[in-house]
């Protein structure tokens, strides 16, 4: 098969579990609309994560917890329309799966239905695995995530690193099996140590995505707004940013700004 035949095929969940067992790295980003996601997906970009951090970078509000199961497909449709061969994963917002298996089933359904996406994400171990089975049980992908969960910001009361110490740890361990057990295609592992998230990409036969786990994972996710520079607000340590778009994006609006008091923009070549 031609090189760019091989590029455009469309990865899956089975693509991604070979990448793991021949030891090559899965590229994993955010995106929450059409255009970015289009660019991201002709990069080359892996899987691409409709992440409900779009209630932070695309909506301003302080945490994920408010953005709702309509906006979260709202956002999933206008990503899965720019995508052609990125494996593409709908976060599950908050408050659609964790207290009621039937209810995370509905959600799940309506997310596939409504967005063609590929497969949904949840946070959680052992609490969420009744929604996780029932889920799975419908034939909808699903993905783990473990460590830092931000959803549960108000129970950490924090957003420092998760499992330091060998009680939380041990819990993580063992919902990343439980997780595997159950059936899920891959697991997200934030901001834990290293070396735990070593061990467990290890020890697990689905692809372990990491953000701020450091590199013995099987693969690498950041939000899309941060690694470009657009949202200057956060600084973690693991984040590397690849561009200051927001110092770009300023400075050509402010050029358009100058041009339009000055009546230099439109000029002759851009009328009718
Ligand atoms: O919502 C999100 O962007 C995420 C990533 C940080 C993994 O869940």
């Amino acid at each position: 098969m031609s090189v760019a035949k091989e590029r455009a095929k469309k990865v899956t969940t089975h693509v991604l579990s070979e990448m793991k067992m021949r030891g090559e790295k899965i590229a994993m980003l955010t995106s929450y609309d059409y255009s970015l996601a289009k660019i991201v997906d002709q990069a080359g970009i892996d899987v691409i994560l409709v992440g409900d951090s779009a209630s932070n970078v695309m909506a301003g509000w302080e945490t994920t917890l408010p953005i709702t199961l309509n906006q979260m497909i709202y956002h999933g449709a206008s990503v899965v329309r720019g995508v052609d061969r990125s494996l593409v994963v709908v976060d599950m917002p908050f408050g659609t799966y964790q207290g009621n298996s039937k209810e995370a089933l509905t959600s799940a359904i309506r997310i596939m239905k409504e967005t063609a996406a590929d497969a949904v994400k949840l946070e959680g171990g052992s609490e969420v695995l009744e929604s996780v089975n029932r889920i799975l049980s419908a034939g909808i992908p699903v993905m783990g995530h473990l460590g830092l969960t931000p959803q549960s910001i108000h129970k950490f009361g924090t957003y420092t690193v998760r499992a330091k110490h060998e009680e939380e740890a041990k819990k993580l361990i063992e919902d990343a099996y439980l997780l595997e057990e159950a059936g899920c295609f891959g697991l997200v592992l934030e901001k834990i140590p290293a070396s735990l998230a070593g061990e467990v990409a290890k020890a697990l036969k689905i692809p372990v995505i990491g953000i701020g786990a450091g590199n013995q994972v099987d693969g690498q996710v950041l939000v899309l707004h941060d690694m470009l520079g657009i949202n200057q607000e956060f600084s973690p340590r693991f984040l590397r940013r690849y561009h200051n778009l927001f110092a770009e994006i300023k400075g050509a609006v402010g050029n358009y700004i100058e041009d339009v008091k000055s009546v230099e923009f439109p000029n002759e070549r851009e009328q009718y």
